[in-house]
């Protein structure tokens, strides 16, 4: 069998999506689902982008002890100074540093020749080697590179001392035979020493996990992924698509350090953590995935499972057989699900997570794993503006009218409204208090489950002064969610 390194990128390429930030703290369990989850490299930020993705690298690099941890540089001397500074704990680390080798890059972001960019590519090589003897390079839009000059550019950085060569498809423009005959071509044209090629492939056409698996067919041995796809516009290959692919045909010789059976609660985790819904019919974790509707494929499935199904949902976590939490489940029952989830909370922690648990399970008959990975992201965050209460009446043949009351830095407000709904009517209320020119430009509710009991998730986005603030909730009731999720953006510049 060939290994194939698995390279997650969630924390660094998968962070930039607008809303689906993180603070460190999310980071950071993240980090160690991605580490019990079993990947090789953990992509944990660009130090110099921000002080916030610095400290998130320091205590990433403290926190998990087995994966290579990665810290991202443009081909600057200072962006890899900061890097080195910020990967200091990390018992294995990384430094990837690159630049763009496409002529639209050259030109156009550069204003630079061919020759020029490789130099500026060596000499961020052979820096980033005086701090660490593991160095990545990426040859930015590698996807649109002309094949000649793209085995010039990792030539001369493989001989400047890179280890990891990565090939990005930046703009997730190849053909699957195309980026697959590219990977070939380098395999093919440079003499790459101990150095390894890596696929790296966005998703604007819908290819990125066909090309990363071409890829490796056609020699890579490193994938740079992230859990659930998530990246920039359409994302980046998703993590357990590229495993499990690789796992279903094992005849085709690749296997790689991942512990399946992780999948699941790891994909829930990052959702949950980034207000980032998985879309239902999601290859391997969305709801639909092992869902068979229609009467033929039940028929076939009772008879054989394998009639319709190419993966045991079991070997990516999933387990219809788990136990379902209810209000009579006692600390230890939710503890053990929180366990299962990659999610580790002190005693007291624990305390206020199954107070609410209590609460939200009187509310609803069966308690979920995003229900409880929804309670635990709700504890502990600290609001300028809360809701005191919220008042709605609703209905048919009778005029929407909203009470709400907030308290802010401690100074109770109340305001009422009416409007075209129950949302509209609270929002307006809201605004009867905090008078400030805000616009909500999206709005999504979303259920989890199924039945009339279920939480509603709810997503806004809210413009003021000319930027955009993002918000969620979740609560069985989705008036109340659709506040909570207001105020949250509101929360966000309120401060400003
Ligand atoms: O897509 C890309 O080119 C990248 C690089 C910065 C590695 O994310
Ligand atoms: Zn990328």
């Amino acid at each position: 069998m060939e290994r194939i390194y698995v390279f997650d990128t969630t924390l660094r390429d998968g962070e930039q999506v607008p809303g689906c930030q993180l603070n460190t703290i999310e980071k950071i369990q993240i980090a160690q689902a991605l580490e019990l989850l079993g990947v090789d490299i953990i992509e944990a930020g660009f130090p110099v982008s921000s002080p916030g993705d610095f400290n998130s690298v320091i205590e990433i690099s403290k926190a998990v002890t087995w994966p290579v941890i990665c810290a991202l540089t443009r081909a600057v001397e200072k962006d890899i100074e900061v890097a080195a500074e910020a990967l200091k704990y990390a018992k294995r680390k990384r430094i990837h540093t690159g630049i763009g080798t496409s002529d639209f890059h050259i030109k156009h972001k550069f204003n630079s020749t061919r020759e020029q960019i490789i130099e500026r590519a060596v000499k961020a090589v052979t820096y980033a080697r005086n701090f660490v003897d593991d160095v990545e390079f990426y040859a930015e839009d590698a996807g649109r590179t002309d094949n000649e000059y793209l085995a010039q550019v990792v030539q001369a950085v493989v001989n400047a001392g890179a280890t990891v060569i990565n090939i990005p498809d930046t703009t997730g423009y190849c053909f699957p035979d195309d980026y697959g005959a590219k990977i070939k071509y380098l395999v093919d044209n440079v003499n790459l020493k101990s150095a390894i090629l890596a696929t790296h492939c966005h998703q604007d056409l819908g290819m990125a996990t066909a090309n990363t698996i071409s890829g490796v067919i056609n020699g890579a041995r490193q994938v740079e992924v992230t859990i659930n796809g998530i990246g920039e516009r359409a994302g980046n290959t998703s993590l357990e698509e590229v495993v499990m692919a690789l796992k279903s045909h094992k005849d085709r010789g690749f296997d790689t350090n991942i512990n399946t059976q992780h999948i699941y609660s790891t994909s829930r985790m990052v959702s949950s953590l980034m207000n980032m819904p998985v879309q239902p019919n999601k290859a391997i974790v969305g709801r639909n995935a092992f869902a068979h509707s229609s009467g033929i494929h039940q028929d076939g499935v009772l008879k054989n499972v394998e009639t319709y199904e190419i993966i045991d949902p079991k070997d990516v976590g999933i387990d219809d057989n788990a136990i379902v939490l209810t209000a009579r489940s006692g600390r230890a029952a939710l503890n053990n699900h929180l366990e299962r989830l990659g999610v580790k909370l002190e005693s007291l922690e624990l305390d206020k997570v199954y107070q609410k648990f209590l609460e939200l399970a009187d509310q609803k008959k069966s308690i979920n794993d995003d229900d409880i990975l929804m309670l635990v992201g709700k504890e502990g965050r600290l609001s300028r503006i809360t809701i005191d209460y919220l008042q709605v009446v609703c209905g048919i043949g009778v005029r929407d009218v909203a009470s709400i009351g907030l308290n802010i830095s401690g100074e109770h407000f109340e305001a009422t409204a009416t409007g075209n709904g129950p949302v509209d009517s609270a929002i307006r209320a809201v605004k009867n208090i905090i008078r400030r020119e805000m616009k909500i430009q999206e709005f999504l509710i979303q259920a989890i489950d199924h039945g009339s009991d279920d939480i509603g998730k709810v997503h806004m986005q809210v413009e003021y002064n000319g930027n955009h603030y993002y918000g969620f909730s979740a609560n069985t009731d989705i008036v109340a969610a659709s506040v909570e999720a207001y105020i949250d953006a509101v929360n966000k510049f309120v401060d400003n």
